[in-house]
């Protein structure tokens, strides 16, 4: 027995970009209270769950979100009120069953989510757990398998993060000979400040986007690579040995009418010609990782790639994939990926985003833990990617509080684990 939930109440608030998202705060019977809010994307996967919007032009140019808020204070919340707050999947499915869509178009996966979040943290409030531990139960982890990820940081936007800046939406350092989340966290930092040095020092802006990396108008998508490249070892470390770089070009935001359309560098490429140009970089650059390199629905182009490159790097599947197990089992089928990024909004409940990456790991695929690019302070994942020992996460670069906010708390979760 754990305590019994007295009230369900969301609300609207901004996030990292000033666009309105759900929160949801969880009383108990206790006085206990768990708040959880939701963040939201830009290069958004057509396969994603329903984010539901107002679409009310007189409000935050239609994407307010009292609709959701609505859904969760007078649908959801009724159903769930005066019941044992520990009882996720019951509720989960409760609220799948209520909005009746298999894309959660009705209530909207933002209003679920938050529900489902917050329920989640005030349940372990409740048995005075710490929230990776509880997640752990959730996700049948043993405690004696909880690691801390190794983060992928995205100290160079973009694509839909930064316009005017490269084709490509993500180049990522990754510390991966860091002993501990402390020293990538500072191994990190030194690089970005480095790169941040370096860019000045070309003439290149130094203003960040909405990931915390800097944006600056490079001339090829090469060039960014040739920076970090000189960042890691100018800040003192070693390329493969000490950090290495993640890609994600977001291909699905350049690919229009069956080619990918590079605009700086004015190329028009099919699959097999994107192939072949990230298999000159990975033979150029330590890239250990690359992530929706093609189209959500590029299935074949997937599955090429994956046994052209599979066995040198990890080929992550977000948009193609988008947290659904269903598209993962096809992933897996079909071998076109050996990795997942996990986004629990892009699914909607807690429960689902654990089967997925369950499911994941069944098969030997990688996973990632993620933010979005619009964030709020919510450090949720970063307990997420301890408590299923993902493995690795994906929260941003070493600027910008929202960022930040999830590094600190993998800090804080390091420490208690060591004792
Ligand atoms: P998004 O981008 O949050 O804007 O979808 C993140 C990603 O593509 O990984
Ligand atoms: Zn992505």
């Amino acid at each position: 027995m754990t305590e019994q939930i007295r009230s369900i109440k969301a609300r609207e608030i901004l996030d990292s970009r000033g666009n309105p998202t759900i929160s949801t705060m969880v009383s108990l019977s206790n006085g206990l209270r768990a708040e959880a809010s939701v963040p939201s994307g830009a290069s958004t996967g057509i396969h994603e769950a329903v984010e539901l919007r107002d679409n009310d032009p007189k409000r935050f140019h239609g994407k307010g979100v009292l609709k959701a808020v609505n859904n969760v204070n007078t649908i959801i919340a009724p159903q769930l009120i005066h019941q044992e707050v520990n009882q996720q999947t019951k509720f989960d499915r409760l609220m799948i069953s209520l909005d009746g869509t298999a894309n959660k178009a009705r209530l909207g996966a933002n209003a679920i989510l938050s529900v489902s979040l917050a329920i989640a943290r005030a349940a372990a409030l409740a048995q005075n757990m710490p929230l990776y531990q509880y997640l752990g139960i959730l996700s049948d982890t043993p405690e004696k398998d909880f690691i801390l990820p190794k983060p992928m940081m995205n100290v160079l936007n973009g694509g839909k993060h930064a316009l005017g800046s490269t084709d490509m939406q993500e180049y990522m350092i990754a510390p991966v000979g860091a002993r501990s989340v402390r020293e990538a966290v500072r191994w990190g930092s030194e690089v970005f400040h480095t790169l941040k040095r370096l860019l000045a020092e070309a003439d290149l802006v130094t203003t960040v986007g909405d990931e915390g990396g800097f944006a600056p108008h490079f001339k090829t998508n090469e060039e960014p690579l040739e920076f970090m490249v000189k960042a890691i070892q100018t800040a003192g470390y070693r390329l493969n040995e000490d950090f290495k770089i993640a890609l994600d070009p977001a291909a699905s935001e350049f690919f229009h009418d069956g080619r990918y359309h590079l605009k700086i560098q004015q190329q028009v490429l099919s699959s097999e010609q994107m192939i072949q140009l990230y298999q000159t970089w990975i033979k150029r650059w330590p890239i250990f990782s690359i992530e929706d390199g093609l189209d959500e629905d590029d299935w074949s182009g997937f599955t090429q790639m994956t046994s052209k490159m599979g066995q040198d790097i990890q080929i992550v599947g977000d948009d193609l994939f988008v947290t659904n197990p269903t598209r993962l089992q096809r992933g897996i089928n079909a071998k076109a990926a050996n990795a997942i990024l996990i986004k629990p909004n892009q699914i909607g409940t807690l429960t689902e985003t654990i089967e997925t990456i369950n499911l994941a790991k069944k098969h030997g695929f990688n996973t990632i833990i993620s933010h979005r690019s619009g964030e709020t302070c919510d450090p949720f994942i970063a307990d997420l990617a301890v408590g299923t020992a993902a493995g690795q996460i994906k929260t941003g670069s070493l600027s910008r509080s929202e960022r930040i906010a999830k590094y600190n708390r993998l800090m804080a979760i390091e420490l208690e684990l060591e004792g």
